[in-house]
């Protein structure tokens, strides 16, 4: 079957339908950004987008996923002005406010808060910490989380400004 990820299409084999998207990003296709955290559904690690919501790969057969659009944490960078990849301002924001500890957690937090920020470009802090909730960091960095999504609105408002 066919899988469209981060705008390009990769062959997987359709053999075990049951097989869940994480692992075929991970052991398949070398996305090994997306992390396996609990395998579960709880921690929010294997967080990528699917037709651009928050979705968690370990819960994600592949039989749900034919002719839908992935994006993982390789894809979050864009064309910058002089046309070379440049980090999403997530990314940005993520590093300028150096959020990571052991890092473990960050592709599925940069991914959710991704996520917010495309459905909700100006939330409040109250908004950030409900759409983060269900994100876990066992290094428990989330004060640091809060400020960098907030950062990242602040970013991402400065450079859509006409
Ligand atoms: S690994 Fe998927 S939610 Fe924890
Ligand atoms: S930075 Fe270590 S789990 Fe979040």
């Amino acid at each position: 079957m066919k899988l469209i990820i981060n705008d390009r299409e990769y062959e997987v084999s359709d053999e075990n339908p049951h097989r869940v998207l994480l692992w075929v990003l991970r052991d398949e296709l070398g996305l090994a950004g997306t992390r396996f955290g609990c395998g579960v559904g709880m921690c929010g690690a294997c967080t990528v987008h699917v037709n651009g919501v928050a979705t968690r790969a370990c819960l994600a057969p592949l039989s749900q996923l034919a002719d839908a659009r992935i994006r993982t944490v390789e894809g979050l960078a864009r064309p910058g002005p002089d046309g070379r990849p440049r980090l999403h301002p997530v990314q940005r924001a993520f590093l300028d406010v150096q959020v990571p500890q052991c890092g473990w957690c960050m592709s599925g937090q940069m991914m959710t808060a991704t996520a917010l920020l495309e459905r909700n470009p100006t939330p409040t802090p109250e908004q950030v910490v409900e759409a983060m909730d269900r994100n876990y960091c066992r290094c428990g960095t989330y004060t640091r989380i809060k400020k960098a999504v907030l950062a990242a609105a602040d970013l991402l408002a400065r450079e859509t400004e006409p």
